[in-house]
């Protein structure tokens, strides 16, 4: 069985659940930072593809969203998971998820996840740290990281059926 996972993260947070997924899923695992990592990616090569990123004034990171595009036909044929990091709760978290994520993939998903997500002032540029301070009253660095969701998923992803 073997598991990629794509993301994408500005200061380190979907990184970090990207990580905990990794040492927590079943199978051989490859996780790629889509911005940084210069990998030739070939999904067709995967069972199952798990993709995430991080909301970010509305939006999840483009080349999340350039991803779904370029795969989308593929990645109905897979075990699909999705995950979303974010600061916002309840129904804007889930609405930045839908947002985020096409509902035919949504529809098609093993598991999906909302992980929470931190605020690290201290690894944001000037404007970063102005819109936070307006946006949420934060100047330090917080965490909101729902580490059970993330542990929920990777139990979830781990306990598909598989044909041998
Ligand atoms: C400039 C900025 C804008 C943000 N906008 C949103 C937002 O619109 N909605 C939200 O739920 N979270 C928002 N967040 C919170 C991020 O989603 C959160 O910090 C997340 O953990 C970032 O993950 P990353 O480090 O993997 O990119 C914002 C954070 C920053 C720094």
């Amino acid at each position: 069985m073997k598991t990629l996972i794509v993301y994408c993260s500005s200061h380190g947070t979907a990184e970090k659940a990207a990580r905990i997924l990794s040492e927590n899923l079943e199978g051989e695992v490859l996780a790629v930072d889509l911005r940084r990592d210069k990998v030739n990616l070939n999904p067709e090569e995967y069972d199952t593809v798990i993709i995430g990123g991080s909301i970010h004034a509305g939006s999840i990171q483009g080349k999340v969203k350039h991803f779904i595009v370029k795969y989308h036909d593929l990645l109905l044929d897979k075990d699909l998971g999705l995950f979303l990091c974010c600061m916002r709760r309840g129904d804007t978290a889930i609405e930045q998820f839908n947002q985020s994520f096409p509902i035919n993939l949504r529809k098609n998903s093993v598991a999906m996840g909302l992980f929470g997500g931190e605020l690290l002032v201290s690894k944001m540029n000037f404007f970063e740290r102005q819109v936070v301070k307006r946006v949420d009253g934060v100047t330090e660095d917080v965490s909101d990281l729902d580490i059970r969701a993330i542990m929920e998923f990777a139990s979830r992803m781990n306990s598909r059926p598989v044909l041998v």
